[in-house]
């Protein structure tokens, strides 16, 4: 087919579940087109005389059927589709001529004109399978595909669902405040949502990018001073979902840590109102790497353990068992624990744990205001007391706090 010459081709989604499908070599090609293929359901026969260890993994757990020789005529007997990836051009001829013979359609990764079926640049996002084809450009191809699949991502690409409109509550973990650092899928929700219930931690700069007909409900809860009771935000939550509208509970790091998540999901169960749960970065783990502490260290730390300070030791509301934390020798994440830091510090070192051990506080991580201050345990108090640290500040007590490099992170 001369280059200059508009090719036509039909596109069609191939349904392959319980379908043979022969693959022909088994390099880097066959590695990238497998996954698809196997996620597609097809009954995979491959026929190569070597394989990348990937595609032979795939062989060993049972996922497709791998016969170790090199193609010889009737190999595409009982195919549906064949895809012909090896690296001798008489072979891939010769088993085009067969697929030919027998209404297989094939692919041909050395020559496309030869082929009688293309491969799309495929991609998935939003529930949509975005497949693209531009006749002879493939780096073309992909880079249309890169543009709508991000566009569905991110929410930039508008994709309303005409069939099931978006229903119930979706419980979306923020990340700690940086917009950047939701996932994918909690920013698509966000950008589909009509009422957005939004915590004071977490991306609140998302909230400026919504269009104005979402409504945003602030469910502030301000440490120590004015808060929206959670039985407000349950009775918000269940109100908008059960009048039809897509709502995004947007909270900060992952609901399920401190985060009072669990209460809202019982709380919509009890109205028989369907909730997704969208993991989110929490704080305890990105706020210490983005002021360049690791929780973790080979040789130095082999657990972290994330606690709440909210309450003093000794409080009896208090549920943690202080003195068996400081027995502890990895690291220690505190949470909420501004306010009391003094007492667990103390705490810590009357049941053992060295006054000398080393304590960072990183106060608004991940933000522009993030702001990372070093102590001990033995000094920490009155390191935030003079320093004038403020919630929120993820308080990092371990040897882990004095590695690392010069260089920091960025
Ligand atoms: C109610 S808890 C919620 C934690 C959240 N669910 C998570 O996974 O990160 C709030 C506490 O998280 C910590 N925190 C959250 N975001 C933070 C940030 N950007 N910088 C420092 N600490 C943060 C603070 O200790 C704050 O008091």
């Amino acid at each position: 087919m001369a280059d200059h010459a508009p090719v036509a081709s039909y596109p069609v989604g191939l349904r392959l579940a319980g379908r043979r499908v022969v693959v022909l070599g088994a390099g880097q090609v066959a590695q990238r087109r497998l996954p698809a293929l196997l996620a597609a359901g097809a009954d995979v026969l491959l026929v190569s005389p070597s394989a990348t260890p990937s595609v032979e993994a795939m062989a060993t757990a049972g996922e497709l059927r791998w016969e170790r020789r090199r193609y010889r005529e009737g190999d595409l007997d009982g195919a549906w589709y064949a895809l012909i990836l090896t690296d001798d051009p008489e072979a891939n001829a010769a088993a085009s001529a067969e697929a030919e013979a027998r209404r297989v359609w094939a692919v041909r990764s050395d020559d496309a004109d030869a082929a009688t079926a293309w491969t799309p640049a495929t991609g998935r996002a939003a529930g949509v399978t975005v497949a693209v084809l531009t006749g002879q450009d493939p780096r073309r191809s992909a880079a249309v595909r890169d543009a709508v699949v991000d566009g569905l991502r991110d929410g930039s690409l508008a994709a309303p669902h005409f069939r099931a409109p978006a229903k119930g509550v979706a419980l979306v973990g923020g990340g700690p405040g940086d917009p950047d650092l939701i996932t994918v899928r909690g920013r698509r929700l966000l950008a589909e949502a009509d009422v957005v219930v939004a915590d004071r931690l977490g991306p609140r700069d998302l909230l400026d990018e919504l269009p104005p007909h979402v409504e945003v409900i602030d469910a502030a809860k301000i440490p120590y001073g004015r808060a929206m009771a959670q039985e407000a935000i349950n009775a918000a939550l269940v109100e908008h979902a059960k009048a039809g509208k897509a709502v995004v509970r947007l909270k900060g790091g992952d609901p399920f840590v401190f985060g009072r998540g669990m209460e809202e999901v019982q709380a919509l169960a009890e109205h028989g109102i369907p909730c997704t749960v969208v993991p989110g970065i929490s704080s305890a783990v990105s706020v210490p790497g983005a002021a360049g502490i690791s929780v973790t260290h080979r040789g130095l730390a082999q657990e972290f353990t994330v606690v709440s300070g909210h309450v003093p030791p000794g409080d009896p509301r208090s549920t943690v068992d202080w003195a068996a934390l400081a027995q502890l020798r990895g690291t220690l994440v505190l949470l909420m624990a501004v306010e009391n830091i003094p007492a667990i510090a103390a705490a810590l070192i009357a049941h053992g744990r060295p006054a000398g051990t080393p304590v960072a506080v990183v106060q608004e991580g991940t933000t522009a205001a993030q702001r990372r201050v070093d102590a001990t345990l033995e000094t920490v108090g009155e390191t935030v007391r003079a320093e004038g640290i403020r919630p929120p500040a993820v308080i990092v007590i371990g040897d882990v706090v004095a590695v690392g490099t010069d260089a920091g992170t960025a």
